[in-house]
């Protein structure tokens, strides 16, 4: 292989972190970033290209809601590696988006509130990782704050995920109690300084256990506690097991306050030691694509609105998988056989020229190439075979669309195709298309919002939209044939886009009865 091309893997770390809105997501972002070189924000750069439309009515959108719709990709050089921070909204509405921006990590933290354990949204995203077969760290974070004990937390990550949560670190303290965390491979102790602001990259002090500091630092009831827990610890002695990390059934556990940027430099130091760097990624054809072969290949994982309305553009999301990129190559997108000159990044990125002059594995690039991608889209030099699809996630809200002047309905699909394909929305139809109206299917009630502004804004269409009472969907993996209904009380059967047939539920309870009763048909949650 490549020399350059291996060095320039192997010092690469793409990851997301995972967590419930308001656990410090983005605190933790910030401070991460504190420790890179130049900071380079792929979104931020088309937020500021679109500077003049940040008074725009989708703008206004945004701020009603008081969300942040837009994510970005972060990179930066620490300690002679490169880390790409996939950062993804954090709205409860988002979290298809969110899923998808997993289909490009090789690793996730998981934040979790010291106070709050784990929470819904961290749940799902969990479960998410772990179909991916993502490592997790964990990063338990507000310590400052008053917060369950470490142990009961641990025990709730265990229970809850099926995992060992092997803490790499234990927490001295917490609240106003709070002196710090102990590291048990270097049997050290980092001491927190509650002063610091943490709006600088600094090292914390680090001292041995038999520091006279510590006395100074932890107090008399204190040093007690932590030596009892710290000689626990220590004789209960597990070996760290890096494999198990790697395999997904273990997470190594990490207590830290992001706002005063304690802990959160240990985070990152074990992320380079422990953490994968870019890896071989499977093909529908049942083969695999290493980082290290010689022909560049990438995933689009994601497609953006560019909100200029003036030029209607898409920003496409590539995560490069092997190879090495290169500005201006010459790629096929495998789904539609055309080749494309990525001449384009140059632009996205045009304050940041070196960004994407080259890219390496792991690595995201925007394109904007309007048209040419789809979410799920392979890109190559070289053979002609397509990532395994990224699934789509079970939709859990549902509602008819029709537009409110009947000509415009041309118009209404052609804008649902789009918003269908950067992956805004699914569209369904009833069975046989016995209606002309498109059903949208959505995770979070707020896609539809969005929906209907962009095809009001983007496409001229003003639409009604008449919600329905469904709340999940389960796919119909063997199709029993057109004359067969499935159809019962309180369900309705769909078929998607591609013709793929689906049953809607009103209840968990009468999908887990027609999953039973009709085991034939094997009902599943999302087609890949
Ligand atoms: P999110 O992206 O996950 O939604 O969370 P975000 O970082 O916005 O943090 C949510 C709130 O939690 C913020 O407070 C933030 O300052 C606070 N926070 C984050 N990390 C820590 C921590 O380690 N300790 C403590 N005590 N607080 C933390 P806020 O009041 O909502 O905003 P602000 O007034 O600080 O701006």
């Amino acid at each position: 292989m490549d020399e350059t091309l291996q060095h320039e893997i192997g010092r690469r770390r793409t990851f997301a972190i995972i967590s419930h809105p308001d656990a410090g997501k983005t605190t933790l972002t910030e401070k991460l970033l504190l420790y890179g070189g130049a900071v380079r924000l792929a979104g931020s750069v088309t937020a500021r290209r679109n500077e003049r439309h940040a008074r725009s009515d989708w703008m206004k959108l945004e701020q009603k809601r008081g969300i942040s719709i837009t994510s970005t990709v972060l990179q930066f050089n620490y300690k002679d590696h490169v880390v790409n921070l996939l950062d993804t909204p954090g709205h409860e509405d988002f979290s298809e988006d969110t899923y998808r921006t997993l289909a490009a990590a090789d690793s996730v933290v998981m934040l979790i509130d010291a106070a709050n354990g784990i929470e819904p949204q961290t749940r799902k995203l969990y479960e998410v990782a772990r179909m991916r077969r993502l490592p997790v760290f964990t990063f338990i974070n507000k310590m400052d704050r008053p917060g369950r004990q470490p142990l009961d937390l641990l025990d709730e990550i265990e229970r809850e995920f099926g995992i060992l949560a092997f803490p790499l670190v234990w927490p001295i303290g917490d609240g106003a109690d709070f002196r710090g965390v102990y590291e048990r491979a270097t049997k050290q102790v980092h001491l927190f300084n509650r002063a610091t602001g943490g709006d600088t990259a600094t090292v914390a002090s680090v001292v041995d256990t038999d520091s006279p500091a510590l006395d100074r630092a932890f107090g008399v009831e204190n040093l007690a506690r932590f030596r009892e827990e710290t000689s626990l610890l220590d004789e209960a002695g597990a070996e760290f097991d890096h494999a198990a990390y790697l395999g997904g059934d273990l997470t190594p556990v990490f207590f830290g306050s992001a706002v005063t940027n304690f802990g959160v430099e240990l985070l990152l130091d074990r992320i380079l030691d422990l953490a994968p760097a870019p890896g071989p990624r499977a093909t529908r054809d049942g083969g695999r694509v290493e980082p290290g072969d010689s022909a560049f290949t990438g995933l689009v994982f994601k497609i953006q609105a560019n909100m200029d309305p003036n030029h209607r553009d898409r920003v496409a999301f590539l995560r490069a998988v092997s190879g090495k990129f290169e500005r201006d190559m010459v790629v096929t997108n495998v789904r539609t056989s055309k080749k494309i000159r990525l001449a384009r990044p140059q632009k996205l990125f045009a304050e940041e020229r070196e960004l994407t002059a080259e890219a390496f594995p792991g690595d995201v690039i925007g394109l904007v190439n309007p048209g040419a991608f789809a979410i799920g889209d392979t890109v190559t030099t070289g053979p002609l075979t397509q990532f395994e699809k990224i699934p789509h996630f079970s939709p859990e809200q549902f509602a008819t669309i029709r537009p409110t002047t009947p000509a415009k309905r041309k118009q209404l699909l052609k804008g649902l195709q789009q918003l269908a394909e950067e992956g805004a929305i699914q569209i369904l139809w009833t069975f046989g298309r016995t209606s002309p109206d498109p059903i949208l299917a959505a995770v979070g009630a707020l896609q539809f919002d969005v929906v209907r502004f962009r095809l009001e804004d983007e496409y001229g269409v003003e639409t009604l939209l008449q919600p329905m009472s469904y709340a999940l969907a389960r796919w119909v993996r063997n199709d029993p044939g057109p004359d067969v209904r499935i159809e019962q009380r309180g369900t309705m059967e769909v078929e998607d886009d591609e013709g793929h047939r689906a049953v809607l539920f009103e209840t968990q309870w009468a999908a887990r009865r027609l999953t039973d009763e009709r085991p034939e048909l094997n009902l599943v949650s999302s087609i890949v």
